[in-house]
């Protein structure tokens, strides 16, 4: 099969559409033949060599495949084949990709294979940052940042289906609109404001019960700032580079709390079922908008990669396979 594989950490030139060999399925496991893989931005920094470094070389990136099972491995009903899934997994930029068959979500008619290769990753993202960390209420304010990208038109979203008010932070006015246009009650240009005072404004003084941060390093301290008395940071990403070190001491003045996400965090079954069930039922009803951005051929990750680390994509980004 043709893939797109690195076998030196870099640049986004070290992508290369090559051969592989392509993959068996083994006990409990099915072949997908990949329509969409879900690019995120962890995947850029795996190729940079920041994230998951261990990993062998040359390697084929990739952690979603939304396609139509092909073959399944010993122990799995052959009923599965020419079902259209997606599926969590590893090495998704190629034209087929394995999965274990425990991990399928079988997609209804209604959903794009596109739409499929956000619901995972960023989707699953979206839902616990907002629900399981954040416990967003109703009536409270949420600040989220990199609120126009694929996990934050989502978060967004979830975060007003919650009851709450939200104020998202973007660079540039066409990434302004698309949050408003999905929810958001207000937008902060990071690129221009002083983000801490343009919350502050926007809320009387009183400053934001939860901020959603995936920026990390160039948000950090504003986040902090904005938050009101016993408010909550849920930090989960560091696109702008790593954060500093908390300082404990330094929330005891507002009593604040700082969390944590991680989607390889061990997560009890029915949690995550619910998670995922909820955000299909949701795109079904078309109560959750997920933006396709940008889509390319698979052959041309290196330009998709190019995209969103230069923070010109907005929504998902998603590699086709063949039809
Ligand atoms: N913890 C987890 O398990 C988990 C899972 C999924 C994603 N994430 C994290 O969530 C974040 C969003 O992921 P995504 O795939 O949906 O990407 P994305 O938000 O679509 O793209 C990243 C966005 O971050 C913003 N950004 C701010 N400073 C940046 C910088 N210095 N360089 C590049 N981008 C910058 C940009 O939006 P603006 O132009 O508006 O600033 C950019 O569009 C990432 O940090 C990712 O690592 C974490």
């Amino acid at each position: 099969m043709k893939a797109i594989r690195y076998h030196q950490v870099g640049g986004p030139e070290v992508l290369r559409w090559e051969d592989a060999p392509e993959p068996v399925p083994g006990p409990g496991q099915v072949l997908v033949r990949v329509h969409a893989a879900g690019v995120n931005f962890a995947d850029t920094e795996r190729r940079r060599g920041l994230y998951d470094a261990q990993a062998p070389l040359p390697r084929i990136l990739g952690s979603e495949a939304a396609g139509v099972v092909r073959e399944v491995g010993p122990g799995v009903d052959a009923s599965w084949v020419g079902r259209r899934v997606v599926a969590l997994t590893k090495q998704a930029y190629a034209e087929a990709a394995l999965a274990p068959v425990g991990e399928l979500l079988v997609l209804p008619p209604e959903v794009s294979f596109e739409e499929a290769a956000a619901l995972l990753v960023q989707g699953l993202t979206a839902y616990h940052v907002v629900h399981t960390v954040g416990r967003v209420e109703a009536g409270q304010t949420v600040l989220i940042h990199a609120a126009a990208g694929g996990v934050g038109l989502l978060a967004v979203q979830l975060a007003k289906a919650a009851g709450a008010r939200v104020i998202g932070t973007v660079s540039g006015e066409a990434k302004a609109k698309l949050a408003r246009d999905v929810g958001a009650d207000a937008i902060i240009r990071y690129d221009q404001e002083d983000v801490a005072a343009s919350v502050r404004e926007l809320t009387q003084g009183r400053g934001v019960e939860r901020v959603l941060d995936s920026v990390g390093a160039s948000t950090w301290q504003a986040s902090l700032d904005a938050l009101a008395p016993f408010g909550h940071l849920v930090s989960y990403g560091n696109a702008s580079g790593h954060p500093p070190h908390v300082e404990v001491e330094l929330l005891y003045a507002k009593s604040l709390t700082v969390g944590a996400y991680w989607l390889h965090t061990p997560t009890p079954p029915e949690v995550q079922r619910k998670a995922r069930e909820a955000l299909l039922a949701e795109v079904v009803a078309k109560r959750l908008r997920i933006v396709v951005g940008l889509t390319l051929p698979l052959s041309r990750a290196e330009e998709a990669h190019r995209q969103l680390e230069g923070r010109n994509t907005v929504g998902k980004v998603v590699l086709l396979g063949a039809d």
